[in-house]
């Protein structure tokens, strides 16, 4: 299966690092401002290379399906701070960052005096805004790291704001899809890159079978970068 370990970059096998599903930043001590994020796609990206025989870990949010191969070390998270010291420890040992997890923009200031908010008490709840952890990565990264960003865009500002988004915060790939792939079972997606680089997906298809055509799209664009 070629899979001779220690390669850090080129075309041989590459540690993926795989983040997936929603983050719960919060209330008090039962409420949380959370999304609708599955996991799915993540998860099924990482039961791909598990099979491929890449090394594979898994950053995985609350109430996501779970990955079925054996090959995939998981760490679980729930806020999007966790998902954060998470990212610091394993980023240095990746080759490849795939950020499909969907993380919170905004988080409570505070949480509600530590307890529980009763009816009858006067809410209201002051948000703040969370770090880009992918813009953080891309600032930490190491020489030859890959980094694959995901953008949910209404379908008339999709290739726009896609890209300014690969602009911004200096990654390598972005998929773009169409807002209802939130939670749905299908990706419809363009995949931009730098240099004008575009390939679309044949239409809808399963999140199941958008693992396979991404990660072969990050295999050849890491040849490409090491011929
Ligand atoms: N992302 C991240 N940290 C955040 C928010 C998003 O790392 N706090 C990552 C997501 O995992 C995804 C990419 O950034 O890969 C795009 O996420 P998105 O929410 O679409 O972009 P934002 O930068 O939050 O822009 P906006 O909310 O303005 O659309």
């Amino acid at each position: 299966m070629g899979t001779e370990s220690g390669t850090s970059s080129g075309g041989g096998t590459m540690r993926l690092l795989i983040t997936a599903g929603p983050t719960r930043e919060p209330i008090d001590d039962v409420r949380f401002i959370g999304n609708r994020s599955s996991g799915r796609l993540g998860v099924a990206l990482a039961d791909e290379a598990a099979r491929r025989g890449e090394p594979v870990t898994l950053l995985l949010g609350p109430g996501c399906v779970r990955p079925t191969e054996a090959g995939v070390r998981t760490e679980f998270f729930e806020t999007s701070n966790e998902l954060r010291g998470l990212l610091l420890h394993e980023l240095a040992n990746a080759d490849v960052l795939v950020m499909a997890a969907a993380v919170a923009d905004f988080r409570p200031a505070a949480r509600f005096g530590g307890r529980k908010m009763r009816r009858g008490d006067a809410v209201s709840i002051e948000l703040e805004p969370v770090p880009d952890l992918l813009a953080e990565a891309s600032g930490n990264r190491r020489a030859g790291q890959l980094l694959v960003g995901f953008a949910l865009e209404p379908r008339e500002e999709l290739l726009e704001s896609a890209r300014g988004k690969l602009e911004r915060k200096k990654i390598d790939l972005i998929v773009a899809n169409p807002l209802e792939t939130m939670d749905g079972e299908s990706v419809e997606a363009v995949v931009l890159g730098r240099d004008g680089f575009e390939r679309r997906t044949d239409g809808a298809i399963p999140k199941t079978a958008f693992a396979p055509f991404l990660l072969d799209l990050i295999t050849e664009v890491r040849r490409a970068r090491s011929a």
